[in-house]
């Protein structure tokens, strides 16, 4: 009987999700294995809702955004509450999960996704001895045990491509734009973003900034030959002072993040009397969607092509990675220990201060 594996993808979409789903079916084909892709995350898996995926349907899927399988970032297998809080799945949720899958005669079940998708993967394995081999997932870069996941790559170049724009206008009215990325607890897009696209000012999360150092910034800029200024902050950055900038999305998701360019602009308004005039642009979800780039379809395509090696190899537990240009495996566990964060002794943000880029510090 040739191997049956099931494809899961959870989470928020990424650019590179199909270019995965065609690197493993079109490898794995070749090698005598049959898929099932389930829909919308692991609640496909509950509810036996699939579809079975053959190389010729899969072929050219790399280059389309978004993903053929759906997904969701909520829903009956939440396994991380926020940072590093680990929630347990419902033991009668595993004992469901499971038994659909063995109905299926499904070997191994490949998952692809971020910290809280692999989280909950992980509990599958290691409580219910499921067989998962794990692919990194997530336009944030936030997974430990990887150098790189597929989607960060193309949601740069679209930030870098957004302040290209932002540029002219912003020099053109002698404006303060404050540009809003995407980035929960890590600020990797804002600040490979923000260096890559000529930002003056880069707020992260990990760095608390302070708004009378902001404010003394924003004033040597304004008053240099260039005349306007750039910040760039992500949508998890917050002052010394303030609280997280959170929306009411009204979707039951504990907690959606939005707002902090207008935060900080109001702020800035407040204290200083309306010195700066102040536009914000937020990124939003333009950073998620469309094609990826090259980049990432070259890497989506290596971890879907990895996954399948990993799978002939019985590496179950473990998670395809990238370090330096090697790819390679990490055992799940240790990939979702913790985030993956800036800090300080990063070269990037070395870079960045000797260029005289400010963190609002
Ligand atoms: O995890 C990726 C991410 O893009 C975060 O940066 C962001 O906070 C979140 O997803 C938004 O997800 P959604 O709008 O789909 O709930």
């Amino acid at each position: 009987m040739p191997k049956k594996i099931g494809i899961v993808n959870g989470g928020g979409d990424c650019a590179g999700l199909n270019a995965v789903i065609e690197g493993i079916v079109r490898s794995g084909s070749k090698l005598g294995y049959e898929f099932l892709g389930f829909r919308k995350s692991f609640e496909g898996v509950l509810d036996a809702d699939y579809k079975q995926l053959k190389a010729e349907e899969v072929e050219d899927i790399s280059r389309k955004g978004g993903t053929i399988l759906r997904t969701t970032n909520k829903g009956r297998f939440a396994a991380k509450v926020g940072d590093g809080e680990d929630k347990q799945i419902p033991e009668e949720i595993l004992d469901k999960t499971k038994n659909v899958l063995n109905n299926l005669d499904i070997d191994c079940t490949i998952v692809i996704g971020g910290d809280g998708t692999l989280s909950g993967a992980l509990q599958l394995q290691e409580r219910k001895n499921v067989n998962i081999v794990g692919v990194p997932k997530t336009i944030d870069n936030d997974l430990m045990g990887t150098d790189k996941t597929f989607g960060f790559s193309s949601a740069v170049d679209f930030v870098v491509n957004a302040l290209d724009k932002i540029h002219t206008t912003a020099e053109s009215h002698s404006r303060v734009f404050i540009v809003e990325t995407m980035g929960r607890h890590a600020g990797w897009i804002a600040l490979y973003g923000g260096v890559g696209g000529g930002a003056d000012i880069i707020l992260i999360p990990e760095i608390e900034f302070n708004y009378e150092k902001l404010i003394e910034s924003l004033r040597s800029h304004q008053n240099q030959k260039r005349g306007y200024s750039l910040i760039v902050a992500a949508e998890g950055a917050k002052s010394h002072s303030g609280d997280l900038s959170v929306i009411d999305a009204g979707t039951g998701k504990e907690c959606v993040l939005g707002g902090i360019a207008n935060e900080i602009m109001n702020e800035i308004n407040n204290r200083t009397d309306n010195e700066f005039e102040i536009r914000t642009t937020v990124l939003g979800h333009l950073q998620r969607g469309g094609s990826p780039n090259a980049e990432d379809r070259n890497l989506a395509l290596r971890y879907g092509a990895a996954a399948i090696k990993a799978v002939s190899e019985g590496k179950y537990g473990q998670m395809v990675r990238i370090k330096g240009n090697q790819i390679s495996t990490v055992s799940i566990s240790k990939a979702v220990e913790k985030l993956n964060l800036v800090t300080k002794d990063n070269e990037l943000y070395k870079a960045a201060q000797s260029l005289g880029i400010n963190f609002g510090e």
